[in-house]
């Protein structure tokens, strides 16, 4: 079916974050909204449908996932990822978020240490933080254009740091972003499994956010890190949702995938407040997961053209670059060449290009420098970013008269 990704219903009034707090929070109304990780796409029809269904009875009480939710389920994780699950293993939520926090909270005790690697989706620090937990930092590394795992010190970051265990704090955890947000890498099979192996081999559970796992914009497929091995599987809650490819993080449904009884038990537990799904939710999540129109290809399709507008039209930039993303529709965009620090960098993208972008900084060590830059729009908005980009950098590299 032909979709009209090229014209987006105007979101201005419909109390979008990315649209309509832009002058509040930037200081320029004017400036593009690309910062907040939704797209501007409308639902697929057999999402719409679904929920229109549903609207016809007006009784909104407490309700449960039915058979049919976890079927689908069980058939994307199939069709999609050559991965076989077992329904029982799906969990229920309300965002990966709120999942993520019962998912350290499963695999860890206050005053443990969670490891992640930055530059990193900002909300990972605040929720082991808030949990009690401590940051343990691997910083990927860029190198050739290419973020990398650094395995070396990971291995060092993992080994025990006393001959008393016992009395210090201990890697309970680790957070694994893949597709990694803000980067934009696709992790390959094999560092998936040199990671696997790893955490096995110390007895680390892995917490992989695989939200941005449909969202290919290069020819990298995905792999999800628990399908690699049935060892993988137990040591691995897997973290998903329809929000980013369907658009429909408003609507408040996720599932993680938790394979181990004792794991998904405490995890469970530890949800237990977190509330249960959004009833539309549940109905849009279970549509999408089927996508009956080919929402899912169509949309890459166009992702991979925006990204292609956006390429090219910074290439000859100086001062900036694009890291190739493999995945999501948010490019991470290195700046570091224009020689500004963060706030000077922040005024003149809003002020002097006029694109209000999520700011790398935010993503935690290794951001500084660098923008966020949500290509899931119009590719009239990725033409406009870009004679933005233009004319603000071919007047800021002129030299002096
Ligand atoms: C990696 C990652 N995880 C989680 C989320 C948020 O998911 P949710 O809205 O389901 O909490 C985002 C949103 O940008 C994300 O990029």
């Amino acid at each position: 079916m032909q979709r009209d990704f090229d014209h987006p219903p105007c979101r201005r009034g419909t109390l979008s974050n990315k649209w309509d707090r832009v002058g509040e929070l930037f200081g320029n109304p004017d400036a593009l909204p690309m910062w907040v990780a939704d797209t501007d796409f409308p639902v697929p029809d057999s999402v719409m449908q679904a929920l229109r269904e549903r609207m016809q009875h007006p009784v909104f009480g407490y309700h449960y996932p039915p058979d049919t939710l976890y079927q689908s389920i069980v058939d994307r994780m199939g069709s999609h990822h050559g991965w076989r699950i077992e329904p029982e293993w799906i969990v229920f939520g309300t965002g990966v978020i709120t999942d993520l926090n019962a998912a350290i909270t499963a695999a860890s005790m206050v005053g443990d240490e969670i490891l992640l690697q930055p530059p990193v989706y900002y909300p990972f620090f605040a929720s082991i933080e808030n949990l009690g937990r401590r940051v343990v930092e691997n910083p990927l590394v860029l190198d050739s254009g290419r973020y990398h795992m650094d395995f070396a010190n990971l291995e060092a970051a993992f080994a025990p740091r006393t001959m008393f265990p016992a009395r210090q704090p201990r890697i309970a955890g680790m957070i694994l972003c893949s597709p990694h947000n803000p980067v934009g890498r696709v992790w390959s099979r094999e560092t998936l499994e040199r990671l696997g192996d790893l955490c096995l081999r110390e007895g680390i559970p892995l917490i992989s956010d695989e939200i941005h796992c449909d969202l290919l914009v290069g020819d990298a497929p995905h792999t999800v890190a628990a399908s690699l091995s049935p060892e993988m599987e137990r040591n691995t809650i897997t973290l998903m949702s329809a929000n980013k490819t369907y658009n429909v993080p408003g609507l408040k449904a996720s599932f993680s995938i938790i394979p181990d009884p004792g794991m998904r038990a405490r995890f469970v537990r530890a949800r237990a407040t977190a509330g249960s799904p959004n009833t539309l939710g549940l109905v849009a999540l279970e549509a999408a997961m089927r996508d009956e129109d080919g929402y899912l290809s169509a949309l890459c399709a166009y992702l991979q053209e925006n990204l292609r507008t956006f390429r090219d039209g910074i290439a000859d930039l100086p001062g900036i670059q694009l890291v190739e993303p493999q995945g999501t529709y948010l490019v991470w965009v290195d700046m570091r060449g224009l020689g500004m620090d963060d706030d000077a960098l922040a005024r003149f993208m809003v002020h002097d290009v006029g694109i209000a972008p999520d700011y790398g900084f935010a993503f935690g060590t290794g951001g500084e420098g660098f923008c966020r830059v949500n290509l899931g729009c119009s590719r009239a908005m990725v033409v406009e970013a870009v004679a933005r980009l233009r004319a603000a950098l071919g007047s800021f590299c002129e030299p002096d008269q």
